[in-house]
């Protein structure tokens, strides 16, 4: 249907014990839109991504992707629909070469579905993109063992493993953190092409500089409460986001 969003968020709650992680969370994403959501430190935004990927059962609210109810369904059946995410801790086969790593994503039904072709190409598949990702292939690094590789190198393997699902809708959950500067500066223009290519977005991110450049619109959240939304300016002007992150040095230059 035309106009239907991509992701419909409503009324999200989740405590663990006495903690309001996540505490009526309301949002819409269009397809195609590149969303940032941000917050102190213990705001709400890794649960939330728990919530819409089906890592955490929320205690009430739901969430829609293109008009169908997801709550509460397993992670792979939702990765399977079409949402993929990173970790903000990555979560990867370390014992195996890199490449191998995203063996299950490229072996899901939903990758068959999409790009046909046979299962015995996949190496190949796995290997395109991580070259594509900067893992050079020529210097073998897709070959390496992954536990052998520098931390931006493992986010980025993380990413390729999220991508290798070919998603509608990508989260990445601090993708940035470990990575160099040179990383994150690679990293960021291959993020932009996917959204213009299509994929609908939402970066968690606490290096607000990057982010600002990329994103749509801009999520705030604090104590697991959406405090504000819209433009970059228009967030970083709220007297409550400058209450949120009082005395947090924030660097946007
Ligand atoms: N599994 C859990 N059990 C108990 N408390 C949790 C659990 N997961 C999160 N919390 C608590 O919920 C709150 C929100 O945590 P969350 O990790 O979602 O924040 P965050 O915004 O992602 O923080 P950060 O910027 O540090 O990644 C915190 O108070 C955290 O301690
Ligand atoms: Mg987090």
């Amino acid at each position: 249907m035309a106009g239907e969003p991509i992701l419909k968020v409503s009324h999200l709650k989740k405590s663990f014990g006495g903690v309001l992680a996540v505490y009526d969370v309301n949002f819409e994403l269009n397809p195609g839109e590149f969303l940032g959501i941000i917050g102190p430190n213990g705001s709400g935004k890794t649960t939330l991504v728990n919530l819409i990927t089906g890592f955490v059962k929320p205690d009430e609210g739901e969430v829609l992707f293109r008009g169908k109810n997801i709550t509460g369904k397993m992670p792979y059946k939702i990765a399977g629909l079409g949402i993929s995410r990173t970790f903000q801790m990555v979560r990867l086969f370390y014992n195996l070469p890199a490449y191998k790593n995203l063996i299950i994503p490229l072996c899901s039904s939903r990758f068959k579905k999409m790009r046909g072709g046979k299962y015995g190409e996949r190496d190949d598949v796995a290997i395109d993109l991580l070259d594509d990702m900067g893992f050079e292939r020529d210097s073998q690094v897709p070959y390496k063992v992954a536990g052998s590789l520098p931390h931006g190198y493992l986010k980025r393997l993380d990413l390729s493993r999220a991508l290798a699902l070919r998603p509608e809708v990508l989260i990445l959950d601090e993708l940035f953190s470990g990575m160099s500067m040179s990383e994150v500066a690679s990293t960021l223009p291959l993020i932009e092409k996917f959204n213009e290519e299509g994929l609908t977005i939402i970066m968690i991110e606490h290096r607000l500089k990057e982010l600002f450049r990329v994103v749509d619109r801009v999520m705030v959240l604090n104590y697991g409460i959406p405090i504000a939304s819209g433009s970059p300016d228009e967030v970083m002007e709220s007297e409550e986001v400058k209450k949120a992150y009082l005395g947090i040095h924030i660097d946007l230059d």
